[in-house]
């Protein structure tokens, strides 16, 4: 069972995934973070094609305790905190636009979900990476309340962190590759003023309902 879990920034897709994949024994994947150690892998390495540092680099998520967010291992580093710092969200948002960096990870991304029950969340999972998902989720919420939540987890201004993700919004809505759409038969939920909980609940009992019975 494969449930892809696509959305805008602080939508609430990673709080919701975590805690779906969690409740129902599942693998979880972050597409976003794979996208992430490529901009941190460009940063460091001015001047190289991201694609080639994306084919090269070996990515790598453990979910370290039940309540932490997944370790990030790039090359067997920990980079789970440093692929959040504005300027690789900003960088990220930018390389997600080469298509030749989306054809490596979404590759990598398919031979992830190959086998297993997964979770995955990101911006194309539903409509490139694995369309032939059982269930697709649309997250979505009020752009206010996104930054909001998103301000409140970094410690960080609302007003700033609006305009940074109205930014991110408007070029992973209009590149050619890739771009955040709804994938066709994809279950769209808007989470402003609803708890991770709910929302949770919902999803799992849309997994329940595709679930073939025995
Ligand atoms: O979800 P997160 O904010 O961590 O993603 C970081 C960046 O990676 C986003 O700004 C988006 O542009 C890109 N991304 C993407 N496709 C995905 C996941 C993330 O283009 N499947």
């Amino acid at each position: 069972m494969l449930i892809a879990i696509d959305g805008p920034a602080g939508a609430g897709k990673s709080t919701v995934a975590r805690a779906l994949a969690r409740e129902l024994g599942y693998g979880y994947l972050d597409s976003g973070a794979m996208y992430r150690c490529v901009a941190l892998l460009s940063l460091e390495h001015a001047g190289q094609p991201p694609a080639e540092l994306a084919g090269a680099a070996k990515m790598e998520m453990q979910l370290a305790s039940p309540s932490a967010a997944p370790r990030v291992l790039l090359d067997g580093r920990d980079v789970t905190e440093a692929i959040r710092a504005p300027e690789v969200s900003e960088a990220a948002s930018r390389v997600a636009a080469d298509p030749d960096v989306r054809r490596v990870l979404v590759a990598k991304q398919r031979a992830l979900l190959a086998a297993g029950d997964w979770v995955a969340e990101g911006r194309d999972v539903g409509t490139v990476v694995a369309p032939q998902a059982e269930l697709k989720i649309f997250l979505t919420a009020d752009a206010l309340e996104r930054a909001r939540r998103r301000a409140a987890e970094l410690g960080a201004d609302v007003q700033v962190v609006l305009a940074e993700q109205a930014m991110r919004d408007e070029r992973d809505i209009t590149r050619e590759h890739g771009p955040l759409r709804p994938a066709p038969g994809a279950v769209t939920l808007d989470t402003t003023g609803l708890g991770v909980d709910q929302v949770v609940e919902r999803i799992a009992a849309l997994a329940l309902a595709c679930t073939p019975s025995s």
